[in-house]
């Protein structure tokens, strides 16, 4: 269930029986010459709907700008600062919990999200700690990256192996061609596959990775591995939110 399509009594009406909900965050940057700006949030959207769907909880709206300095230095990237995406999301999570959505699950698409995304939870849980101490209502938050899922890792590696690399990788962009396909990009890639290495910020981001990629071939992407992957990660996904929130009921 889509939270922005249900109405106020609607939501009021699930809070009854249940207090988890979905937030599926990503990021709005370059995913080299053949990806898609969007990549990191439309996945954490397209998967964090399904999880939704399967698990029969609410889906928040995505979160769709994130950490993503390093990628500033190619067009179309935004980003949040670290200070500012905890902000974000400690107000997200505050604004739920006082309704009574006490299990957030953030659904992510973006490594560079985890650090800030897991301080803010704990930013969170300051405030309560502070002023209430053990009086406080219990809220437990957690990420949860959709690559990670055991399912998708055992795709991936069958599909794609070394080439698969750790930006704009070939599951990402198969999840987009999947999701979108008339935004499919037909792109020669030289070198095949790209370089790895370490970066800082988004001068020494493009001087290792001139067109964005790292170690990746995502010329290797299709529709129907991203059908593959969605199904796999949502599927992963579901199955622990629901043993997650079972626990709690119980
Ligand atoms: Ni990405």
């Amino acid at each position: 269930m889509r939270l922005d399509l249900m109405s106020w009594p609607e939501v009021d009406i699930y809070l009854k029986g249940r207090n988890d909900i979905v937030v599926p965050i990503g990021s709005t940057e370059q995913h080299g010459p053949n990806g898609l700006v969007g990549t990191d949030a439309l996945c954490a959207e397209v998967i964090g709907r399904a999880v939704g769907e399967k698990a029969a909880a609410v889906v928040a709206p995505t979160i769709s700008i994130g950490m993503a300095q390093h990628h500033l230095g190619f067009p179309g990237s935004m980003s949040l600062r670290p200070s500012t995406l905890l902000a974000v999301v400690r107000d997200v999570i505050a604004s739920l919990a006082q309704q009574g959505f006490l299990r957030i699950s953030f659904v992510n698409g973006h490594g560079g999200n985890i650090a800030t995304v897991t301080a803010a939870f704990a930013e969170f849980y300051s405030e309560t700690s502070f002023s209430a101490g053990r009086t406080a209502t219990r809220v437990e938050c957690r990420l949860r990256n959709w690559w990670e899922a055991p399912s998708v890792q055992t795709i991936t590696s069958e599909l794609f192996g070394d080439a698969e690399g750790m930006h704009a990788t070939a599951s990402e962009v198969s999840v987009t061609q999947f999701a979108f396909p008339n935004a499919i990009k037909r792109v020669d890639l030289d070198p095949e596959i790209a370089p790895t290495g370490v970066f800082t910020d988004a001068v020494s981001y493009c001087l290792a990775f001139p067109d964005g990629r790292i170690g990746s071939n995502p010329t290797l992407a299709s529709p129907e591995a991203g059908a593959r992957l969605v199904e796999a990660a949502a599927s992963d996904l579901a199955v622990d939110h629901l043993k997650w929130i079972g626990r709690h009921e119980a």
